[in-house]
């Protein structure tokens, strides 16, 4: 409405393949539905796929800035309704780890962003310098689990590893591709119980996203679950996700 709120999040995983950019897209979209000014920072710089996703096909995109060719204004691409988007470079193998010029140079340009009320940064999976680094400069983190028990393995290692290297103590925990709540939970509960023995963490159940047939075939067809299928168990599980962040 106004971008008052100002808030930047990310998205992001251990293991690959969790459902971050989807989760991203779609969770951008629902937001601006909300009435919120919502940005999204493909930060994935090697392979990143927002733009896949939306169907477009970005003019400019991240490096164009962090090179110093293009503006940050002139890079934003227009998704759907007034989802701005901030595309990666594909292949762009020279970003794939920033160097501290360019993390300031990326940081500057975040903080100019006049008007906004979120930014939601899609980050690749793992534990690479950049995925730290965009997962320090978010006021709140959101890390993408499944039942899958590589999932968890590979999600105790990332709060480990943020916890030490960038103090980060409070990870919000998003469960997707389950069953139902009580799947959520029980996945939920099993890296509680790993985290509570072995480190200093707080981490919170934020929500969980059942898996859910629409979800493939909308994404199979360039489109948005949230849009398609609005009334679909994933996007209703998405949109409490998105109430509770406006709550908070
Ligand atoms: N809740 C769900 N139900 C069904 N399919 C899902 C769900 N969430 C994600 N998917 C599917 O899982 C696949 C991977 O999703 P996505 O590309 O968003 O994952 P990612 O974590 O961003 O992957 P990467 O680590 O490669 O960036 C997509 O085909 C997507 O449609
Ligand atoms: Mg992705």
């Amino acid at each position: 409405m106004d971008g008052k709120r100002k808030k930047t999040i990310s998205i992001t995983s251990g293991k690959g393949g969790v459902g971050k950019s989807s989760i991203v897209s779609n969770m951008a979209y629902l937001l601006d539905r909300m009435n919120e000014v919502t940005y999204i920072v493909d930060a994935d710089l090697a392979l990143g796929n927002i733009d896949i996703m939306f169907g477009i096909v970005p003019r400019y995109n991240i490096k164009d800035f962090i090179d110093g060719k293009r503006d940050l204004k002139e890079i934003v691409s227009r998704g759907p309704n007034g989802i701005k988007i901030i595309p990666a470079t594909s292949g762009g193998y020279e970003l794939s780890n920033l160097s501290d010029s360019e993390k300031n140079v990326f940081l500057s340009g975040l903080r100019s962003i006049p008007d906004y009320d979120f930014i939601i940064i899609d980050t690749q999976a793992g534990l690479s310098s950049n995925v730290i680094y965009f997962n320090s400069i978010c006021e709140e983190m959101f890390l993408i689990v499944t039942p899958d028990p590589a999932s968890l393995t590979d999600s105790y290692a990332v709060i480990k590893v943020l916890n030490k290297k960038t103090g980060r103590k409070n990870f919000n925990v998003i469960v997707n591709m389950v069953k139902d709540e009580a799947e959520g939970l029980d996945v939920y509960k099993k890296l509680l119980s790993v985290t509570d023995r072995f480190l200093r963490v707080y981490i919170e159940f934020y929500g969980y996203i059942p898996l859910d047939r629409n979800v493939a075939d909308a994404t199979k067809r360039q489109k948005l679950w949230t849009k398609e299928y609005p009334l679909t168990a994933a996007t209703l599980a998405l949109r409490d996700i998105c109430l509770r962040l406006l709550r908070s």
